[in-house]
């Protein structure tokens, strides 16, 4: 048995797997030469043979205990016909949104459009990298993936002024993602993935009271439907203030922590496993400061079944001498 499994079902406490988010990308070198030469994200995401090698590419440097394909949240906006695209030093830029036409789109249309994603997963499970490893697949939470798309761009700090302006279309929205969003949970576990991870990056632009609306109820019926499929789910809701109050009601299989909240209030509050909380930022510095910050979060989660990770993605600054060191230093622990 792979060993996030062991601590996701068995709630195993005596060891520490370990992956990094955004663990493929960025900060590597090999990753940014295909990149140069792939300028279009979106046709590089829709590429197996390359996708797959990126998935690898930290494997073979790294000894992760999981391999993360290499997609993007936003491929389901682009299979839902809306314009996507990646601007250099600006991040993703998002087209006008047709609600009739997404509405009217059906599901085969939807899979032809990012169906070689599944392709890249067949690639990634085949290859012996990721024997006795874990595959995770992943998608954006309905919340993230409706500020994309209403928003058009990342929102930084805050969202366009009349993002709340049209109940009626946000709710439509919301439905047709859950719909689309089962669709493409189900064929990556179909074609590998043995664990989903669904990444609500903008959950803490949220006023409490709207939580429910926008990210419980749509999140906990994702977390319903993935383990129907008998898989593990990882929720990852980024910037909230009370993960206690999440995990009560949306009862993912792990909790996965952002670096800004208190460790120690998660493990005395927060009873199922535990994943990440390292802010990225200190991997940006030296060693000894690094194995320090390290160790206290395995230190805090000694008893508890923790799986290390980051408390956001890794920085594309990351320099991979830290991540060797802390790769080995949470393997020795
Ligand atoms: O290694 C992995 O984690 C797998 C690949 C992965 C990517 N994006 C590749 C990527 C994953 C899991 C994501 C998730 C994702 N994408 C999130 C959720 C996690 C988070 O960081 O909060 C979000 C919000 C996005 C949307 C997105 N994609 C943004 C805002 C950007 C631009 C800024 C950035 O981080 O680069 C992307 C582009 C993107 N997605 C890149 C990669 C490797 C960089 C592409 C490039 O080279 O320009």
């Amino acid at each position: 048995m792979s060993l996030l499994n062991d601590v996701l079902i068995n709630k195993k406490t005596s060891i520490n797997p370990i992956w990094i988010m955004r663990q493929a990308g960025r900060y590597l070198p090999e990753f940014r030469e295909i990149r140069s030469k792939n300028t279009d994200f979106i046709k590089l995401c829709l590429n197996p043979d390359l996708s797959s090698e990126i998935t690898l590419q930290p494997l073979k440097r790294f000894d992760l205990d999981a391999a993360i394909i290499f997609s993007d949240i936003l491929m389901v906006p682009y299979g839902l016909n809306q314009k996507v695209e990646f601007k250099k030093s600006f991040g993703p830029l998002l087209g006008d949104l047709n609600l009739k036409e997404m509405s009217e789109l059906d599901e085969i249309d939807f899979v032809q459009r990012i169906f070689p994603i599944y392709k890249t997963l067949n690639l990634i499970k085949k290859n012996p990298l990721t024997k006795n490893k874990n595959i995770i697949g992943f998608v954006g939470a309905p919340w993230t993936l409706l500020v994309y798309m209403i928003n058009k761009q990342s929102p930084k700090k805050q969202l366009i002024d009349t993002f709340y302006k049209d109940d009626f279309l946000l709710n439509r929205i919301l439905i047709i993602l859950e719909k689309f969003l089962k669709v493409h949970i189900k064929n990556q576990i179909d074609n590998g993935a043995d664990i989903i991870q669904i990444f609500d990056s903008w959950a803490g632009l949220l006023d409490q009271k709207d939580l429910p609306n926008y990210v419980y109820i749509p999140t906990l019926n994702l977390v319903d439907y993935v383990k129907s499929l008998g898989v593990p789910v990882i929720c990852f809701p980024r910037g909230i203030k009370d993960y206690k109050n999440y995990c009560d009601i949306v009862k993912p299989d792990a909790i996965c922590i952002d670096y800004e909240v208190d460790p120690l209030y998660i493990r005395k509050n927060i009873q199922i496993p535990v994943q990440g909380g390292l802010d990225p930022k200190i991997l940006l510095t030296d060693i000894k400061n690094l194995k320090k910050e390290a160790t206290r979060y395995l230190d805090i989660f000694k008893d508890h079944p923790y799986i290390f990770n980051l408390g956001h993605g890794i920085l594309p600054e990351t320099n991979i001498a830290n991540v060797e060191y802390l790769v080995k230093m949470v393997k020795d622990y």
